[in-house]
């Protein structure tokens, strides 16, 4: 009989070892298969630890994604608006689905998974995707208005990703403008907004984010930035990855109803509570130049205010990038 890596990773546990004879035994597979799947759970990036002679054993509890328990933390209005929730053991990436399946979704669609062979990031960055630890989620929503309305979306998704981690117990998180989710002036969650459709008419938006819960140290180390996970901000008391997943979507959804229904205005205050270069020293990178100045917020774009001297200048998302200086 085949042996599935999600049931072997089930017959783990962070508390004992399990020796390999007795992972044979109880999958009914051989001990050679065993390993050949162990082998293949740690490339993937899971955390299995041999245990000194005594099998193997986790370095931390594995919570499984599971798409009842994430529903089950909806509220009915919530529940009621999702046409689609889908989770996936492997996947090249949950915002690479949804956008192949954006031209037939007929209403909002959420899909999650356990890892991701190519994840991405912004500016053509690879995600680090590593097995079992982290959040790896996309919400695809169409919008009656066209991409031109669009303009803030990305720092509204951020506010409700704020939101969702508050909820969860998680207070010391802040925005660096466009949408890094920042702790600890580290990294611990970053969204990527993709849109499709009509410039003036019917469209849609696919919102990747992903969240760093327990960072293994190699996928930490293969990340060109600094970076933090849930499990040391939150010394060791991670939340509860279906939990935070169905926090997430209630107050994804909930933002981008108002959203679509009041623009950005609607978030103002709530991003200024979170803008965290809001009074920084800031070297803003264009194609061309490097332009340094003191950030002063956001406009009703959602652009970013930056002041030179006496004078502002308003700075698109797509066309620059930030950095505290
Ligand atoms: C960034 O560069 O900060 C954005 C990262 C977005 C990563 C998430 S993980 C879930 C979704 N699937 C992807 O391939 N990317 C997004």
């Amino acid at each position: 009989m085949a042996i599935t890596p999600s049931a072997l990773l089930a017959a783990l546990s962070a508390d004992h070892a399990v020796s390999g004879a007795e992972l044979a035994r109880r999958l009914q597979v051989t001990r050679a298969a065993v390993w050949k799947q162990i082998e293949q759970l740690r490339e993937l990036g899971a955390p299995v630890e041999a245990a000194a002679g005594r099998g193997y054993r986790l370095a931390w509890p594995l919570e499984p994604l599971d798409a009842a328990r994430i529903r089950d933390g909806l509220d009915a209005a919530t529940r009621k608006r999702l046409a689609e929730l889908s989770v996936h053991w492997r996947i090249d990436s949950t915002s690479t689905e949804l956008l192949r399946r954006a031209s037939t979704a007929s209403g909002i669609e959420v899909c999650l998974a356990e890892t991701q062979s190519a994840g991405r990031g912004r500016r053509g960055r690879e995600w680090q995707s590593p097995l079992g630890g982290n959040l790896y989620f996309s919400l695809l929503r169409r919008f009656d208005a066209g991409m031109a309305q669009l303009s803030g979306l990305s720092l509204v998704v951020g506010t409700a990703v704020v939101a969702a981690l508050a909820d969860c117990g998680v207070a010391e998180v802040g925005l660096k403008w466009p949408n890094d989710v920042l702790a600890d002036g580290r990294k611990l969650a970053g969204i990527l907004v993709e849109l499709g459709g009509e410039f003036l008419g019917p469209c849609h938006a696919v919102i990747g984010i992903g969240i760093n819960l327990r960072l293994p140290a190699a996928a930490c180390a293969r990340i060109d930035q600094p970076a933090i996970d849930l499990a040391s901000l939150c010394r060791g008391k991670v939340p509860s990855r279906n939990v935070l997943a169905a926090r997430l979507i209630v107050r994804l959804v909930d933002a981008l109803d108002r959203f679509a229904a009041q623009g950005f205005a609607a978030f103002a205050e709530a991003y200024a509570r979170c803008d965290l270069l809001r009074g920084r020293d800031l070297r803003v990178f264009a194609a061309s130049a490097v332009h340094e100045g003191v950030g002063a917020g956001v406009d009703e774009r959602g652009a970013l205010i930056v002041r030179h001297g006496k004078s502002t200048t308003h700075y698109d998302s797509a066309e620059v990038s930030v950095r505290a200086a």
